[in-house]
């Protein structure tokens, strides 16, 4: 059990770049009194005491801002940093290392009763282990936001996100695609940060590969055409006759 808290407690000060020491999350973090709050609802949820776990989960609410419901399942080292707003619906399901920072929502699109009458539909999101949703986003629905995927701020997620991917925008899109089980502050890859100038060749490279495709297009309809070779294939330099 105290393994256990102090995991949650490590997990945070490892991802939140002002946390100093684990008496200053116990004292001053919010989502460490939801998450600790939540970890017994959902102990009694399972349990069948339902309306008690749904009580004290309120209270929690009115504490922390933070709205876990107790038949949500999370993992382990769950963070929520600065966390006002946050609402975690009653079938989503977080995997281990999970970040979400304040005003997420994980919520549903669907019914929680089918035409049978059957009670308890999965109708909120799925979070592999590793995600980092930015502030404000809104997950809505039942599909997979694969693992170490990246949801952007204010992003609203209708769809499956894949693995390692970042995804913005209202609907959101992807931006990035690669992987990365590293965990970095506000979902912006480390890399990225300290070095300006590998950006910029970056982006260079790109437009370069663009124009290359460009290139190699106009190529292929002249000659479809059965116009000269007029793009050569290696830069020709023509002398000025002075
Ligand atoms: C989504 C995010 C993880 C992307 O970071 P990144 O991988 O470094 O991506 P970039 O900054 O290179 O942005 C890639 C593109 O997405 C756009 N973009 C980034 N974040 C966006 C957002 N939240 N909404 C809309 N577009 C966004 C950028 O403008 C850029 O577009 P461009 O290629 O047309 O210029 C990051 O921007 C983000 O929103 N993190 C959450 C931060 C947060 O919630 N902080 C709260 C702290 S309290």
């Amino acid at each position: 059990m105290f393994k256990l808290i102090r995991q949650e407690i490590d997990a945070m000060i490892a991802r939140d770049p002002a946390a100093r020491s684990r008496l200053e999350i116990a004292l001053c973090y919010p989502a460490f009194h939801a998450i600790m709050g939540y970890r017994g609802t959902h102990w009694l949820w399972q349990r069948g005491f339902r309306i008690t776990a749904r009580f004290i989960s309120q209270i929690f609410r009115w504490l922390t801002g933070i709205e876990i419901h107790p038949g949500a399942k999370i993992g382990k080292r769950f963070f929520i940093d600065h966390g006002m707003g946050v609402v975690i619906g009653e079938t989503a399901e977080i995997g281990d290392d999970v970040t979400l920072y304040q005003g997420v929502t994980l919520g549903g699109t669907s019914p929680s009763v089918n035409s049978d009458g059957q009670r308890g539909l999965k109708r909120h999101p799925t979070l592999e282990d590793g995600v980092i949703v930015g502030s404000g986003a809104q997950i809505l629905g039942p599909f997979i936001v694969r693992k170490n995927a990246r949801v952007g701020g204010n992003a609203v997620v209708l769809s499956e996100v894949p693995e390692g991917a970042t995804v913005v925008g209202i609907p959101a899109k992807i931006v990035r695609h690669e992987a990365d089980d590293r965990f970095c502050a506000y979902g912006t890859p480390i890399g990225d940060l300290p070095d300006p100038v590998a950006r910029a060749l970056e982006e260079l490279g790109r437009e370069v590969k663009e124009l290359r495709g460009q290139v190699a297009e106009l190529k292929t309809d002249n000659k479809s055409s059965g116009g000269s070779d007029v793009i050569a294939d290696k830069p020709r330099i023509v002398a000025s006759s002075e």
